[in-house]
């Protein structure tokens, strides 16, 4: 079977990971998640007062840049990928309400955003490779084998991510989480450099009312179907 790249795209919060790492672990590729990448350059930024209220301060950002590097390493314990911010672990961090509710804006700036495609570009290089986010298929990797774009209705996308938020111990409402959802789709489907938007070649899956067990089966028959083609 050939090698290939899966690109995976779609709205926040829409199960595009659970997805992701699902068919990463029975393919036995690599998963990368792109918007932990987004997200732990927002908390560089929480961390070192580079805000201005809800603006990131671009100039001092782009000076600050090159001092933030980023990797994956997976944990023994879990087999789970997690994501490290120069040499910290910083997995449970990145997921919390404040980082989601300031990573949008940093995510629209286009030099954050040509230096992360560039590292996704080389963690891709071999192929091999499951990555999420919301221009895979359009900017990192255009040219990839199987591209999905993933969707959902905002409410239950919502609920899902209050579950999710709940059961890590942070305490939000349903009404914040939907209304950060919103706010972060609007931000990312309008930016000037890599909105987020279907790729022309992308197979939309809706999966308001799909199990988990029923969307990984239905993109596992995507896979192998182009896999041996
Ligand atoms: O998990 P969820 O779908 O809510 O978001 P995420 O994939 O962790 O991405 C967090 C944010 O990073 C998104 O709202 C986008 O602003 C940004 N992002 C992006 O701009 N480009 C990507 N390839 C991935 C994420």
């Amino acid at each position: 079977m050939k090698k290939m790249v899966v690109a995976i795209d779609g709205h926040s919060s829409c199960g595009k990971s659970t997805m992701a790492k699902e068919l990463a672990r029975v393919t036995g590729y690599t998963y990368i998640d792109s918007g932990a990448m987004y997200r732990a350059v927002t908390l560089y930024c929480l961390e070192h007062g580079l805000f201005k209220g809800d603006a990131p301060d671009g100039e001092n950002l782009r000076k600050a840049l090159r001092d933030i590097h980023l990797s994956f390493q997976t944990n023994p314990e879990t087999g789970r990928s997690e994501t490290y911010l120069n040499g910290r672990n910083v997995e449970k961090e990145i997921r919390s309400m404040e980082v989601a509710d300031k990573v949008s804006p940093v995510a629209a700036i286009g030099f954050v955003r040509e230096e992360m495609v560039k590292q996704q570009q080389a963690l891709g290089r071999e192929k091999g490779i499951v990555m999420d986010g919301r221009d895979i298929g359009t900017v990192v990797f255009p040219n990839a084998e199987l591209k999905l774009f993933v969707t959902a209705s905002p409410e239950i996308r919502a609920q899902r991510r209050l579950e999710e938020l709940t059961a890590k111990g942070e305490s939000t409402t349903l009404e914040e989480v939907l209304h950060n959802l919103s706010k972060r789709d609007r931000i990312d489907s309008t930016r000037k450099d890599g909105p987020l938007k279907k790729a022309v070649d992308a197979i939309v899956i809706d999966n308001s009312n799909l199990s988990i067990s029923e969307q990984n089966r239905k993109v596992l028959e995507l896979f192998e179907e182009i896999a041996q083609k």
